[in-house]
């Protein structure tokens, strides 16, 4: 992969697939776990070598789709929030009706599927907002800081937000693996990482964030209530009930101290957050398609 061409005239498979999102995953797992120095560790780090160039390629084709709308974005802060919010109506994916479908028809086993491969591309909010955070000004790092203390329950292992996902799939039975998932959930999750853990991708990673705050709560209300609906306690659906409402004060402080301020230093990461959002929201997209494909 010496020089990669354009991506852009790349079809879209060429990442697109089970064979590339599940080697994305699997390395993505065994790379961010903590590990001890090993003898072979000279040829760990060829094998990312080869890896992080795959990853930026990925992106890069995701870019390219959502290149022409992000850049007509606005450049004011101002303006470029309610642009911003706006993709919470007009996004791609949004007002799927996957959702409305979740929260008054689908049977306990559709749910239980839809969960399963849900939890599976779970990139941990907490450890991408984490990532994305290093170095950010002083502003939306105070932001990224306040989100990251409510993931982690604010001091208490009983609120912290990735355990609550747990209880919920211990509740329900789930076994979420990565060779079991669509790949289209894969790619949401490795993106997430992606666009996190590499720091040419930092405001793409603040607005792939940004828009999950915005758009969580809708998707989150339809899942509780299908929960609900089918007798799963409070306790176990706790993880949807509570990002039906704490999302929609995530997404205003996120936008007002965190977009609002970095766009005002520099206009040109209006694109890179746009860009980001609107990558994340395709792969919401795509796996909304996938996940109805083969529930309906
Ligand atoms: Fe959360
Ligand atoms: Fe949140």
């Amino acid at each position: 992969m010496a020089s990669l061409p354009d991506f852009d005239a790349q079809p879209r498979s060429l990442f697109l697939n089970d064979d590339v999102q599940q080697r994305l995953a699997r390395w993505n797992h065994r790379r961010l776990a903590p590990a001890f120095p090993g003898p072979d560790w000279e040829r760990a780090l060829a094998n990312d070598h080869a890896m992080l160039q795959l990853e930026g390629a990925f992106i890069e084709a995701l870019r390219g789709p959502v290149r022409e709308r992000a850049s007509a974005a606005p450049r004011d802060p101002a303006n470029f929030v309610r642009w911003f919010e706006a993709l919470k109506e007009e996004g791609p994916g949004q007002g799927d009706p996957l959702f409305p479908w979740l929260a008054e028809e689908a049977s306990l086993d559709d749910m239980r599927w839809f969960l399963t491969q849900e939890a599976a591309g779970e990139a941990g909010f907490d450890d991408l907002v984490a990532y994305t955070q290093v170095k950010l000004p002083d502003r939306a790092k105070l932001e990224l800081a306040r989100n990251y203390w409510d993931e982690m329950g604010r001091g208490t292992a009983k609120g912290m937000h990735g355990p609550m996902l747990n209880k919920l799939v211990a509740a329900l039975e789930l076994r979420p693996t990565i060779e079991t998932t669509v790949w289209e959930s894969l790619a949401l999750a490795n993106a997430m990482t992606a666009m996190a853990t590499s720091r040419r991708y930092a405001w793409h990673a603040l607005g792939a964030l940004g828009v999950i705050e915005l758009t969580a709560p809708g998707r989150s209300a339809h899942t509780a209530a299908g929960l609900r609906r089918l007798g799963v306690s409070g306790k176990a659906r706790h993880y949807f009930d509570l990002h039906a409402v704490l999302d929609i004060k995530h997404s205003d402080a996120w936008n007002r101290e965190a977009i609002a301020p970095l766009v005002a230093e520099d206009p040109r990461r209006a694109v890179a957050i746009a860009e980001g959002a609107l990558i994340r929201l395709e792969a919401g997209r795509r796996c909304f398609e996938r996940y109805r494909g083969w529930l309906w």
